[in-house]
């Protein structure tokens, strides 16, 4: 480095600047997101948090380039990022480990080095020796742990997942928290992880972000400082869920219908 140079700040992982994303014919536009403006730093994790049908999912289409914003600029530095879905949405005649190999191929990782490496993905997600299992052998959990190694296998910087853990039981639920946990601080990768349910927010996020209804716009956000490893039923956690609890009450008064 050369004197007298300054370090610019890194770039963020994303940046979305006056967000808006409206659909519907002229005349009968449903404005869904409004002026959103939202950054995730690398190594962050983020849960954006918000009510049913406030437009989580479609700003993570619009993260995940699948939509485009009717205004505004989105800016995701380190290339597409990887997704991650409630439903596992793999392939049910593929085992797990092709699952993952598939991933790695549309990569373009070469063929001699796919096997080891989906390997090391599964054992990442403690699926170590499901290689060769089916999908339809796996129980829920387990198919969302293929799933994330699905993700992981995209080897992007920057993981998008959307309720990914919405359909499974608390138990199941409160284990694979654990693991995205290990797993995030293990790579240092920055996640945006959607939800509507707080606890999981507060229990996960290093900072919550609430999305107000019809349209979305970032109501307010927290920052969640209680240190890793936390219990969803923790009296911290109990403690800021119950403080984003009001606030996102008062989001759902104010626009009924839910
Ligand atoms: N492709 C689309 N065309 C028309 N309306 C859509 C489309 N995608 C989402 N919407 C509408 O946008 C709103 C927000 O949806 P969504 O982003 O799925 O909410 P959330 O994920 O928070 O439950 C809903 O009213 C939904 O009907
Ligand atoms: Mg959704």
């Amino acid at each position: 480095m050369t004197a007298g140079s300054t370090t610019a700040p890194p770039a963020p992982a994303v940046r979305l600047s006056h967000v808006s994303k409206s659909f519907g014919p002229d005349g009968d536009r449903q404005q869904v997101l409004e002026d959103i403006g939202l950054e995730v730093a690398p190594g962050e994790f983020v849960c954006l948090l918000g009510a049913s049908g406030c437009g989580k999912s479609t700003l993570l289409s619009l993260v995940a380039g699948l939509e485009r914003p009717t205004s505004g600029d989105i800016e995701v530095p380190g290339g597409r990022p990887a997704l991650m879905f409630q439903e596992h949405a793999l392939f049910p005649w593929l085992t797990a480990g092709k699952n993952v190999e598939l991933a790695l191929r549309l990569r373009g990782v070469a063929g001699s080095e796919r096997r080891s490496e989906a390997e090391r993905l599964l054992e990442l997600v403690r699926l170590g020796g499901a290689h060769g299992s089916r999908v339809h052998e796996l129980s829920g959990g387990m198919r969302q742990r293929v799933a994330l190694a699905r993700a992981l296998a995209q080897d992007s910087r920057l993981l998008l997942m959307d309720e990914p853990f919405a359909a499974l039981d608390a138990i199941t639920r409160d284990v694979l928290h654990e693991e995205l946990i290990r797993i995030w601080a293990e790579t240092r990768l920055s996640v945006l992880f959607v939800t509507h349910n707080v606890r999981e927010a507060v229990r996960l996020g290093g900072r919550v972000v609430l999305l107000s209804s019809r349209p979305g716009r970032v109501a307010r956000e927290w920052r969640v400082d209680i240190p890793h490893p936390r219990r969803i039923e923790s009296a911290e956690v109990a403690r800021v869920s119950l403080e984003i609890t009001e606030q996102l009450r008062g989001e759902i008064r104010r626009h009924g219908r839910h």
